[in-house]
């Protein structure tokens, strides 16, 4: 057993640590107060691979393993935690299933240019009355000639407002349950689809989250990803390596937090002396540090299971689970050790505690990740 990072992945770290300080830390708590998706560093994290990290060089990835990605989304989320999602939801939700589901001419059409970065990828799945229950969805695909025609809505989709493409689910046979629903990839310019308002939330609010609209909307048949009814399981499969971007986000979150909170208990002084050195603090930091060890050793054994051809999804769920109610902990003690200050947009403590409850809500909330582990226990 190995608990070391290999040199590769070091280097990733590093690189992207230096981009984080550099490009997003300047910026992050503007984009966070205006509500300002972060266009311009696309092509900025394009340049450095950021955008396919775990996809084939010769597709314009980086090449890298799945623990390099978490990786990378953690010292995103370090800084900024809707530039980190904004790179998940592209990558884990929108280019893996073209990767793994698509035909050749799909992924012709599409991989490369998520790959590289020249296209941002969304993914489509929850609905106004399927959030948890995932299958309940209500869009429909009707084969009418050689085309597919989209009817409904989707909520609460990442990239929503700048997305090229999006992965969508629909009924085609709404008879059969969770068999009887597909996948498709769709452009954003297909007739019949609309782009609704931005959400206004309470965190990771520099990312854009909106919702869909699906009116006689006709796509290609060949845009069906992967065969009919066969959507349900790669929604779920997707989700699986979502959930493992989402857990390294909370993690990133919450170093964040104890990064800015050992910062702070060092330099403020109460009672004469840096509070660091009261044992109240120490003991919060002592718990905070601990629990973000286990965050991330959760987190980097999904990613390496996945590396290694080994099922992740129950890993995935339990990294989730772990790591993002981790990080409202952690981020929750950090204001505590900033006191009223913290309470502020003056420290970054604030942000980052509404960053945190995010990710004990998407790709299932934490009561779904506790029903994918014990069913898996009680199988
Ligand atoms: N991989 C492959 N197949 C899977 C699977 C997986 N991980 N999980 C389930 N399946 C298959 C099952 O084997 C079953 O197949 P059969 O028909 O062959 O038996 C089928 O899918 C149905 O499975 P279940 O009966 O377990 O499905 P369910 O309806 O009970 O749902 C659930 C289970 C876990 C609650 C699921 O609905 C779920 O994960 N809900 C949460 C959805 C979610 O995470 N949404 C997030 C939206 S995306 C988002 O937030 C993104 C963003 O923008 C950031």
């Amino acid at each position: 057993m190995n608990f070391e990072l290999t040199e590769d992945q070091l280097l990733i770290q590093e690189m992207v640590r230096e981009f984080a300080a550099t490009e997003v830390a300047p910026i992050a708590a503007e984009i966070d107060r205006d509500h300002r998706f972060p266009a311009e560093l696309i092509p900025k994290m394009a340049k450095l691979n950021i955008m396919g990290v775990p996809f084939p060089e010769e597709y314009g990835g980086a090449g890298a393993d799945n623990v390099s990605y978490a990786v990378v989304l953690e010292e995103l989320a370090r800084v900024c935690a809707s530039t980190a999602i904004i790179v998940s939801g592209h990558t884990s939700l929108a280019t893996w299933p073209i990767f793994e589901f698509g035909t050749p001419a799909q992924k012709e059409k599409y991989a490369r240019k998520l790959a590289d970065g020249t296209m941002l990828g969304a993914f489509a799945l929850t609905e106004p009355g399927a959030g948890t229950d995932a299958a309940a969805g209500k869009a429909t695909a009707e084969l009418v000639g050689d085309d597919y025609v989209l009817n409904g809505s989707k909520i609460f989709i990442t990239n929503g407002a700048h997305a090229d493409l999006f992965i969508v689910t629909a009924m085609t046979n709404p008879a059969a349950g969770t068999r009887g629903i597909s996948a498709f990839v769709v452009d954003k310019d297909a007739p019949g689809l609309s782009v609704g308002e931005e959400e206004h939330k309470m965190g990771i609010k520099a990312s854009s989250t909106t919702p869909l609209y699906f009116s006689d909307c006709h796509i290609p048949k060949e845009a069906l990803l992967g065969q009919e009814g066969k959507g349900f399981k790669i929604a779920m499969a997707t989700l699986d390596g979502g959930r493992i971007g989402v857990a390294a986000q909370a993690l990133g979150i919450a170093q964040g937090a104890l990064d800015a909170a050992i910062a702070y208990a060092k330099e403020r002084v109460q009672f004469g002396k840096p509070i660091g050195t009261l044992q109240a603090i120490q003991w919060m930091l002592a718990d905070m540090a601990t629990e973000i060890d286990a965050a991330r050793l959760l987190v980097y054994r999904a990613a390496w299971y996945e590396d290694n051809g080994l099922p992740y999804g129950i890993a995935s769920s339990m990294a989730k689970l772990f790591a993002s109610e981790t990080a409202t902990r952690v981020a929750g003690k950090a204001i505590q050790i900033h006191g009223g200050y913290g309470y502020t947009e003056s420290y970054p403590v604030e942000r980052a505690y509404r960053d945190a409850k995010v990710t004990e809500l998407y790709e299932g909330t934490s009561e779904v990740q506790r029903m994918v582990i014990a069913g898996s226990l009680l199988r």
